[in-house]
């Protein structure tokens, strides 16, 4: 009907400013920021559903009908709330307010400087909603419309969602969802929690709705396109209670009630009270099953980065117990973040052989295998990692069955060339250690072995390339989030993999194997340049392991890879075998030795026709 009439005109300009009501979804609008954002509004009516040290929880109690708007907003506010209890519906007046504590954080939509709180009525029922039954379920792939399909597509930082402030689409987008329901009361049925609890004690949780990405232990894997938006971190309980510190994959906790926030630039679930377990998850990593068989027919191949080994390390006699009873003491071993022979003191020190020769005398001392070893030296400190502390890669062997192939050392700034033969000029020997790539950063090192019986060597390259520091949350405010360092790693694809290719250019039969600590997932640039330039084959492809048991690590919520096994065609054979071993992700903090897990592969490296 059409406002014609002089009385209805008349009618609204009196009421408007007694009565400026606003609904509950009206302040928090069907986008992530409100409309109302900075504005005074009064009489704003809700049911107290929570409260907590800094303010509480209203929920409409004029709902409209749509999923896209929330029908619950935090009041901030450390008095205001003083007088009420869950069950009160109350009227307020107050100010609409976004809040971030740091620009790359999303915002949370909030009532701030509450006045006139009045109480309407008390004890009335307070339900939560459950997700995914009296809400949508939560969306398993996309985060946001921003991201170009892919949270980890290139370039990163095209978009702010707090500049293009899309309409939510809580359907197809897990941040939408999340956000459209910020500040609501929800419970988490039959929730399984996906990783240790951080250092908050905040636990990353799924509960029982669909997902996507699911490992055979119960946690969630990263895989192509899909980073797990399903998940939801709990945070610090509202009563002042403590979330478990020993939780892990797959543990199964009771179900969870709390509170929808924006929070430290994560959703949160801000549990009622802390969650209890009440499931745990005891299955241990099996050891691995491939076996030597001494010669080149059957060589068993290990990599692990063992986490800032120093010769006086705690948790040197546990890694020398992992390669032991569950690498199996494979015939080689790549190994990363050796540190020098006193640690991280930053002195002259370079040399990493009593660092080395501990861990191969520990071995030796529980299971009789003897491991020679070698490495390149850096220059002190211009390598990154702790200062002092000058980590490098090295490599773990077993004389009997294999030995360097005309040993020839660089020195730290000798940069290794593929000669006629193939053959190896330095061996072993750093790639290209005076590019750009590699400055403050470890140094691949290229090797050349003969195992027992081989007709001709095969190559290793062991590399450590440059971590994800400085990137922000697949959550934040950027879009796609920035994958940090990530221009970095492209170029030291680049300078690794044409190296590799000039020994496949001499002979496309050669047997590489290149491993270690890439610091990337197989689905992103630098490891997509990585395979096109260097012609190498992911091994996980070539021995076709499920997606979701591709993991080495874990951070935020997902079980994920950083650690990887690359090898020549000739080595992309029916004898190959590949394992991932989850000693550490699967354990407590108190049983974690190295914060990556080892692999361990199987090849048959004779000549082949
Ligand atoms: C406040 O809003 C409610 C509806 O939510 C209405 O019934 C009430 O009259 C309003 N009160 C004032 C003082 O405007
Ligand atoms: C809570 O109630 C007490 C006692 O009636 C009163 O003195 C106080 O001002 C009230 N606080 C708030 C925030 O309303
Ligand atoms: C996104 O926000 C950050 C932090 O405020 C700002 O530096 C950057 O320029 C913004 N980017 C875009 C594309 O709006
Ligand atoms: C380490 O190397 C230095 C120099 O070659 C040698 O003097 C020393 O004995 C070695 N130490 C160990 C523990 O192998
Ligand atoms: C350890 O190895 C040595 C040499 O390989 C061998 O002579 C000895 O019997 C072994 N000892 C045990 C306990 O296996
Ligand atoms: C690799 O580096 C070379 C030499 O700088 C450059 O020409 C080439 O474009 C790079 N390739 C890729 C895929 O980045």
């Amino acid at each position: 009907m059409k406002a014609s009439s002089c009385a209805l005109c008349w009618a609204l300009a009196v009421l408007q400013p007694l009565a400026a009501a606003v609904t509950i979804a009206e302040i928090n609008g069907n986008k992530y920021l409100s409309p109302l954002s900075g504005q005074s509004v009064t009489n704003v009516t809700g049911l107290v559903t929570a409260k907590g040290p800094s303010g509480f929880w209203i929920r409409s109690t004029t709902p409209d009908d749509s999923p896209l708007t929330s029908e619950s907003v935090y009041v901030f506010s450390s008095t205001a709330g003083a007088n009420l209890t869950v069950g009160d519906i109350i009227s307020l007046n107050g100010r609409v307010a976004e809040y971030r504590s740091t620009n790359t954080y999303i915002y949370l939509t909030e009532i701030s400087s509450p006045t006139s709180v009045t109480k309407i009525s008390s004890g009335n029922t307070v339900k939560p909603l459950v997700i995914g039954v009296d809400t949508l379920p939560p969306p398993t792939s996309l985060f946001t419309s921003l991201d170009g399909g892919d949270i980890f597509s290139y370039p990163n930082a095209v978009a702010n969602l707090s500049v293009v402030n899309p309409v939510l689409n809580p359907a197809l987008y897990g941040l939408d969802f999340w956000e459209s329901l910020s500040g609501e009361l929800v419970t988490i049925k039959n929730p399984t929690a996906l990783v240790r609890p951080n250092s908050y004690g905040d636990t990353w949780v799924i509960g029982d709705w669909p997902v996507t990405g699911r490992n055979a232990h119960g946690g969630l894997t990263m895989t192509s396109k899909d980073s797990n938006p399903e998940t939801i971190i709990v945070g610090t309980p509202l009563d002042g209670t403590k979330n478990p510190s020993t939780t892990k994959m797959g543990d199964k906790t009771q179900d969870i009630t709390g509170i929808v926030q924006q929070a430290f630039g994560y959703y949160n679930i801000l549990p009622l009270t802390g969650i209890k377990t009440t499931t745990l998850n005891t299955a241990s990593a099996p050891p691995s099953s491939l076996k030597s068989l001494g010669n080149c027919r059957g060589i068993t191949v290990g990599d692990y980065n063992v986490e800032n080994l120093a010769p006086t390390s705690a948790h040197l006699p546990k890694v020398a117990s992992q390669i032991v009873n569950v690498l199996k003491t494979p015939d080689i071993i790549f190994l990363q973040e050796i540190q020098d022979n006193n640690g991280a003191t930053n002195d002259a020190v370079v040399s990493a052989n009593l660092t080395l020769s501990t861990l191969a005398a520990a071995v030796k001392s529980i299971s009789n295998v003897t491991y020679e070893f070698v490495s390149v030296d850096p220059v002190s400190n211009q390598d990154g990692g702790a200062p002092g502390g000058n980590i490098r890669v090295a490599y773990f062997y077993r004389p009997e069955v294999i030995s360097l192939y005309k040993p020839n050392p660089g020195s730290p700034t000798d940069a290794n060339e593929v000669l006629a033969g193939p053959l190896l000029k330095f061996n072993p020997g750093r790639i290209a250690p005076a590019s750009e790539a590699w400055s403050a950063t470890r140094k691949p090192i290229a090797a050349q072995w003969r195992a027992k019986g081989a007709k001709k060597p095969f190559f290793t390259v062991n590399l450590h390339w440059s971590s994800k520091g400085g990137g922000t949350s697949f959550q934040g405010d950027v879009r796609p989030p920035i994958n940090g360092v990530i221009d970095r790693r492209i170029l030291q694809a680049n300078v690794t993999g044409s190296f590799i290719a000039q020994i496949l250019a001499q002979d496309p039969r050669a047997h590489i194997i290149s491993a270690g600590d890439f610091n990337e997932f197989t689905f992103v640039k630098p490891m997509q340049t990585y395979s096109s330039i260097s012609g190498l084959k992911d091994l996980d492809e070539v021995v076709g392991l499920p997606v979701e048991e591709r993991y080495t690590y874990i951070f935020d919520n997902n079980a994920q890879e950083l650690d990887h096994m690359y090898v020549s065609p000739s080595l992309a054979t029916k004898t190959t075998k590949y394992e991932h071993l989850h000693i550490n992700t699967w354990a407590t903090d108190a049983d974690v030795v190295s914060d990556h897990d080892p692999s361990v592969a199987y090849f048959n490296v004779c000549a082949c026709p």
